[in-house]
């Protein structure tokens, strides 16, 4: 186990020091799942607090109240971070967690439980997590974009590299019970992807439920509520906000020609064995 100043590794991933801890990640390794339970894995700043409510209004059977009255991180916590009751709770249990596949409960290998695996274009996740570390407190403000794109490309952020995270999670699929569903299809037809998602989950809406779960997820809905925009979370500067932008392809207002060639040869690369497809920009 290596540390730095905000982040140390524990079985090849990086984590922030000040909020996960190891005795918590090897219980959650070997935390019993069951087949209710519903698991919503993102890389760091890849829709995971858009899935949060998502899933959990689809649970609510879209029912509004359920995202105005608890805070997302109540009804759906993150698995990986104290004080996370995951294990007591009552089924259907749903989380979310950003671990790579080698370290998620053994049990979701068994098929125990349901995976949505949430990707976004990584030239969007970058640029939102470089703004991230530019609001949040507790990791290191980057000295400048170049600094951290550099970073990012070696894995030298949280949760190490996009391209494992991503590459080990679709190599491994088949161990899984598992969707992809990429953010971008999220942004571009909300209603067809809260469908697909409720297909997978074996969750049936009617049409005024599934509108409601629409609503209540737009970014502009949600950057308005409180309870689903994170505005109660500490460790965080005054401007800034963890529903920023909310949109595609606002990598172009801070990479350089450059940088996004050097981008796309390292993604070229790292990809070429991963068939997934990337919207990199809205039409
Ligand atoms: P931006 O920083 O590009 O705005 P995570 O929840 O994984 O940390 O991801 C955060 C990103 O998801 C932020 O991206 C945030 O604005 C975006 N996001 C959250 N809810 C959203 C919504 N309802 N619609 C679109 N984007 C959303």
């Amino acid at each position: 186990m290596s540390r730095n100043y905000d982040l140390y590794q524990y079985k090849g991933c990086n984590f922030i020091t000040s909020i996960h801890h190891i005795e918590k990640l090897e219980e959650m390794y070997h935390c019993e799942m069951r087949d209710s339970d519903v698991v919503a894995i993102t890389y760091p700043k890849s829709g995971t607090v858009w899935m949060q409510q998502i899933l959990n209004l689809i649970y609510s059977d879209g029912d509004a109240a359920a995202v105005q009255s608890k805070s997302t991180m109540e009804h759906v916590p993150w698995m990986e971070i104290p004080p996370s009751n995951f294990q007591t709770r009552p089924s259907p249990r749903l989380c979310v967690s950003h671990l790579p596949q080698h370290l998620v409960p053994a049990g979701l290998k068994k098929k125990n439980g349901k995976v949505i695996y949430v990707m976004r274009n990584p030239k969007d996740v970058v640029v939102s997590l470089y703004h991230f570390q530019n609001y949040i407190t507790v990791l290191s403000t980057p000295s400048s974009f170049e600094d951290f794109l550099e970073k990012f490309l070696e894995g030298k952020v949280i949760f190490s590299s996009w391209f494992d995270h991503i590459h080990d999670w679709y190599t491994h699929r088949d161990e899984f019970n598992i969707l992809f569903i990429s953010y971008e299809e999220l942004k571009q037809d909300l209603r067809t992807s809260v469908q697909k998602l409720c297909d997978f989950l074996g969750k049936k809406l009617d049409d005024e439920k599934l509108d409601t779960v629409v609503k209540q997820s737009t970014f502009k809905n949600m950057k308005m509520n409180p309870l689903a925009n994170y505005e109660n979370v500490e460790n965080k500067n005054l401007s800034g906000a963890f529903l920023r932008k909310g949109i595609i392809g606002d990598w172009k207002n801070l990479f350089t020609v450059a940088q996004s060639e050097k981008f796309d040869q390292v993604f070229q690369e790292r990809m070429q064995d991963i068939p997934l497809k990337f919207i990199w920009d809205c039409k």
